[in-house]
């Protein structure tokens, strides 16, 4: 199947077209695929593939019109959950992203209060102050690895607080991310097989629960261990429930943040005419932050179950199908955003894009992954760091989160 998906070319048959093989997100070539559809079949049925038969949504328009019918098209587990791939047999762990109303409401509005715009404006001063003391840190004239040094670094400083994660501990929070989302066929997989992968995260439930039980004895606080245990929605989850909704908290917390801090510097290296722009002018910073999110778009898809027949795109969708949201192709959807292959510190509208989804299930933590974006590039901007980007990036083998292992650079001191 990979081999051929990189074969794909102008001639093959738009019907074989198959957009599901984590290479052409490894080796970032998805992007002529995606236009082809667009312009050829926006709303498209791959008959074959290693996930089975699937719809591919490529265009904006489309892609909004899914997310905004939970009734016809279901996240819930029990019809295949949100990744076109589905769940392994009997390991399945249910967590809010893949619940339909009302259960999904209520547990949504139990953790909802940490991204706030109020909690949010406290916890400023604090990020500020670590992302300060990281960008400080970083060596001088030296090749190092951003991924490991900044991204993750400070997305996991970020989780730690989020949890009041026990501090010396947190790097176990983006490994236990790492494990949930490995693609177990990757070359550099943390774990190898689906027993594997359930032990890892068994470990994490019973790391967390020692946690839940602590916080339980204490009175409520903002912290996101304490607000599910004090929660009618969430203090009696079943234990494979506990362990999905943490997994659903450390992975939405972690890697789509982490892949953007690095995916924004790669695309201001690319292009030094935006460099120039927003050292001219750092009142760009929000729009920059908004158009690094949209241009990574760190979440590649997420997938719906049709409940019913139904009609999409001149299409007739059945009840059962598999209904896939592009979010890579919907951001680069030249109907709806301008010049959207161009990375542009300036656009006009630069929130107009589906990286964060919409609906029921749209982003909990974007005020959050806003904050810490715009924070790290002020703070890159004060100090005036000139960053190079030095080697070649090493990308996730992954059709689900668009990210980064390793990219190497250099600041001029
Ligand atoms: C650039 C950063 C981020 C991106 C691109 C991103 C993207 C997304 C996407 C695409 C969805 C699903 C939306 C849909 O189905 O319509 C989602 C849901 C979610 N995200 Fe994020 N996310 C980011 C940061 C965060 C952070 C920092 C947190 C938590 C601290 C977080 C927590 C969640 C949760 C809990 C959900 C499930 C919401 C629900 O089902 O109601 N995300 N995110």
């Amino acid at each position: 199947m990979s081999q051929k998906a990189r074969n794909i070319d102008a001639e093959t048959p738009i019907s074989e077209i198959d957009v599901s093989d984590p290479r052409l997100y490894a080796d970032d070539t998805w992007g002529p695929l995606f236009a082809r559809l667009r312009r050829e079949a926006p709303v498209h049925y791959c008959y074959k593939s290693a996930y089975g038969p699937y719809w591919s949504v490529t265009r904006y328009d489309d892609i909004m019109a899914v997310e905004l019918d939970h009734a016809a098209f279901s996240s819930s587990s029990e019809h295949g959950g949100i990744q076109i791939a589905d769940p392994p047999p009997g390991a399945q762990y249910v967590n809010f992203i893949r619940m339909d109303p009302p259960r999904h409401t209520a547990q949504r509005k139990t953790v909802a209060p940490i991204a706030t715009p109020t909690h949010i404006a406290k916890l400023e001063g604090l990020i500020r102050e670590r992302t300060a003391k990281v960008l400080d840190g970083l060596p001088r004239n030296e090749t190092f690895d951003w991924v490991d040094k900044v991204s993750i670094e400070l997305t996991t400083m970020m989780l730690a607080t989020l949890f009041d994660f026990p501090w010396e501990d947190r790097r176990l929070l983006p490994y236990w991310s790492d494990v949930a989302v490995a693609n177990l066929d990757a070359p550099d997989s943390p774990v190898k097989t689906q027993e594997e992968r359930v032990a890892e995260l068994t470990r994490m439930g019973q790391y967390f629960a020692k946690l839940f039980e602590e916080r339980a004895r204490k009175p409520p606080r903002v912290d996101l261990i304490s607000m599910m245990v004090h929660s009618e929605a969430m203090r009696t989850q079943p234990q494979h429930e506990f362990i999905g909704n943490l997994t659903l908290l450390i992975v939405g917390g972690n890697d789509t943040t982490r892949n953007t801090m690095t995916g924004g510097l790669l695309a201001l290296h690319e292009n030094p005419d935006e460099w120039a722009k927003l050292r001219a002018n750092p009142g760009l910073v929000p729009s920059l932050v908004h158009e690094t999110i949209r241009y990574q778009t760190p979440v590649i898809h997420m997938r719906r179950t049709a409940t019913r027949d139904t009609e999409l795109g001149g299409h007739e969708i059945h009840k059962g199908d598999k209904v896939v949201m592009w979010y890579v192709s919907g951001n680069r959807d030249e109907s709806s955003i301008p010049e959207p292959n161009r990375f542009l510190v300036d656009r006009a509208r630069p929130r107009s894009h589906l990286s964060y989804g919409a609906g029921v299930h749209r982003c909990v933590g974007e005020r959050l992954a806003d904050l810490q974006l715009r924070v790290l590039w002020e703070e890159i901007l004060r100090r005036d760091m000139h960053i190079e980007v030095v080697g070649r990036p090493v990308r996730v083998y992954s059709n689900f989160l668009r990210g980064f292992r390793s990219m190497p650079v250099r600041i001029r001191a």
